[in-house]
């Protein structure tokens, strides 16, 4: 695998590929991989010629700067898993290298940027999207995979693709779970056991609310899961929604295509969870 550290590096790389019709497929990650990037590895292999990752924390998109401080960055173990997974180009930049100074940057993402994660990490989507523009302006990729657990960061990238009329297309690829359900998270690491058994509730809740769903139930089954939640030691429910899987309306008995989504504090440690109904 080659690894660079500098936008010019890569992109004169990159544009000799792209000279000889390659075609790139591109894994933007902040690190500490798990099973679930590199199933997002996996599905940019089957449909592109090369594969790049990015391993690069960004600071924009956090509004909590020691949840920034101690993002897990076990970088030698993470090219060791890039290399076994036979990953071509891994980008792995110093702050320094992506931000040059005081920039501004804003997008107008709309509601989008306001519901659900918006309300509870202000700022936090201008952070992706300003990272992920200008991963896209150096990868040129023609295939970017996002994984369905971030399933709000997926339909803002889509909104920002379409407003800046971006060429590239987007990916959104299946969550993985552990055996016990638990959705696969860099995150999950800084859990203690007692606290993983509680995690659980997340991933129980939202099979709970598919299993249970039928048109007249929905509000009543919001509430049910709730409480599960809320009555789960050590964790702390942010939100628990059913909405509208185009837009994150909140859905109601018409809406056709709904996403279940959720978001605690376990100890510590913020996780989400999301599932799509009839998916599951
Ligand atoms: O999902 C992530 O890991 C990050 O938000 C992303 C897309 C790599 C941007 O920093």
């Amino acid at each position: 695998m080659k690894i660079f550290t500098t936008r010019e590096s890569l992109g004169n790389y990159l544009g000799q590929l792209r000279s000889k019709a390659q075609t790139i497929g591109f894994v933007p990650t902040m690190g500490a991989l798990h099973p679930g990037h590199l199933s997002l590895i996996a599905q940019a292999q089957l449909h592109n010629s090369v594969v790049v990752c990015s391993i690069f924390v960004n600071p924009t998109q956090f509004n909590d700067p020691k949840d920034l401080e101690k993002y897990p960055r076990p970088i030698a173990s993470d090219i060791e898993k890039l290399e076994t997974a036979g990953c071509d180009v891994l980008f792995n930049p110093e702050v320094k290298e992506m931000y040059a100074g005081n920039e501004h940057w804003h997008l107008v993402l709309g509601e989008l940027e306001h519901l659900l994660e918006g309300e509870f990490r202000p700022g936090h989507y201008q952070g992706v999207t300003q990272v992920v523009y200008k991963l896209f302006d150096i990868v040129k990729p023609d295939n970017a995979y996002f994984g369905q657990k971030d399933y709000q960061q997926v339909l803002v990238i889509q909104k920002m693709v379409q407003l800046l009329n971006l060429p590239v297309s987007l990916v959104m690829c299946p969550i993985l779970r552990e055996t016990d359900g638990l959705a696969m998270s860099s995150r999950n690491i800084h859990l203690s056991a007692d606290e993983r058994q509680h995690a659980l509730i997340l991933s129980r809740s939202l099979n709970y609310f598919s299993d249970s769903f039928n048109k007249d139930n929905l509000f009543e089954l919001l509430e049910t899961c709730k409480k599960m939640i809320s009555s789960e030691p050590g964790v702390q429910l942010e939100y628990f929604e059913a909405a509208n899987a185009d837009n994150l309306h909140p859905a109601d008995q018409n809406t056709e295509n709904i996403v279940v989504l959720v978001a605690a504090k376990v100890g510590n440690t913020r996780l989400i969870d999301n599932t799509i109904l009839g998916n599951h």
